[in-house]
């Protein structure tokens, strides 16, 4: 029996409740396709902290380097807000990016008939949308020096640096370019060309590496264009490729068209085996221990860890289809509550994710 070792970092709030969630779904998995997957914890963030006084210990990152796949649930805490900068717990998932060289953040966003109604914009715009982006993940203004707060001209000031390697873009290129190979082949590059000559540059390199790949159609939009595009008319796009800080935002946008940052994963990919997935949302800590929170994008982590790292196609869509199965059937957590459909508690969705797989056939 093929066995796989999972690095399993919960992190703070609610990472837990969603990564035990995962960790019964894979479970299930292994249990019906025989294969074996061994957890091993290890903690990051605000957890992390109060126990080795770092965010990012060593035992943590020995462990994530050694598995096969890692498996992420969120990080932070308000009562970490005080802490210095450097060891605050989002410097963490900063540092375990960097540190496993985690460029290629792939995050789908999908919105699944079953919910179209819940998405804030009108059913009509929003279904069918099925968005891939790729978000450059270990570079940008989130890792550009000079930065830092000083005092100029007798005031404070404050400034960061973004900027871009021309490997740095090429390598993204080609990660988009290959996953809309494996989709409808359109790639819209998102940048700010317009301003900043980091952008000239990502839209330069972008450009020559489309050369390579004749048979996608690659398309150029401004940033502030894009973030209006994906409200008005999100079926036009089938790829994104975008830099770490817009990324960042147009992802959390295109949550909304699913209606819930709670259902939304990524895969974070190196130019090695190793990757991490984890939930786009964060940790809600002010719903910790309460049950509530959705755990289907945790889920939908893991399933793209089994698709990604271990290629494992047919348990991939297993998971998927047992999620949509549980929407069919009406139940709904509370972030995805609708009229006439009774809301359950986080363990109780994985229960039923867990026994669709079970009986499937
Ligand atoms: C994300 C998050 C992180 C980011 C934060 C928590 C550092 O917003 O994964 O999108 O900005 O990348
Ligand atoms: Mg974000």
């Amino acid at each position: 029996m093929k066995i796989y070792n999972i690095a399993l970092l919960a992190g703070d709030g609610t990472g837990k409740e969603v990564t035990d969630e995962a960790v019964k779904i894979l479970k299930a998995v292994g249990e019906k396709y025989s294969i074996g997957f061994n957890f091993e914890p290890a903690l990051i963030g605000g957890c992390a902290y109060d126990k080795y006084k770092t965010p990012l210990p060593e035992v943590t990152l020995d462990i994530a380097k050694k598995s096969d796949a890692v498996l992420l649930g969120a990080v932070g805490d308000w009562k970490y807000d005080t802490l210095p900068p450097e060891v605050r717990p989002e410097r963490a998932l900063l540092g375990i990016r960097k540190e496993l060289n985690l460029f290629a953040n792939l995050r789908p966003a999908t919105v699944y008939p079953e919910l179209t109604s819940l998405s804030p914009l009108k059913e009509e715009f929003v279904s069918g949308t099925d968005i891939m982006i790729v978000r450059e993940l270990t570079g940008d203004v989130y890792f550009g020096t000079p930065k830092g707060i000083e005092t100029r001209n007798g005031e404070k000031f404050g400034f960061n640096n973004m900027c871009y390697y021309e490997s740095e873009i090429r390598r993204i290129a080609h990660t988009a370019f290959k996953v809309a190979m494996q989709r409808n082949k359109k790639l819209c590059s998102v940048d700010k060309a317009n301003v900043l000559d980091v952008s000239r540059l990502w839209r330069e390199i972008v450009t020559d590496v489309s050369k390579e790949y004749p048979e996608v159609e690659l398309s150029n939009m401004y940033v502030d264009n894009a973030a209006m595009q994906i409200i008005r008319n999100p079926k036009q796009f089938d790829v994104i490729l975008t830099g770490n800080i817009f990324g960042d935002i147009l992802s959390d946008e295109a949550s909304m068209l699913s209606g819930s940052l709670g259902l939304l994963p990524s895969a974070s990919l190196s130019d090695t085996k190793l990757a991490m997935y984890e939930p786009i949302h964060g940790s809600a800590p002010d719903l910790k221990g309460q049950n509530i929170v959705n755990p289907i994008a945790t889920i939908l982590s893991a399933a793209m860890m089994l698709k990604y790292s271990f290629k494992l196609d047919e348990e991939y869509h297993a998971i998927e289809t047992a999620i949509r199965k549980a929407l069919k059937d009406g139940y709904r957590t509370k972030d995805i509550a609708q009229q006439g459909f009774s809301i359950i508690g986080t363990s109780k969705m994985g229960d039923i994710i867990k026994d669709n797989i079970l009986n499937s056939l």
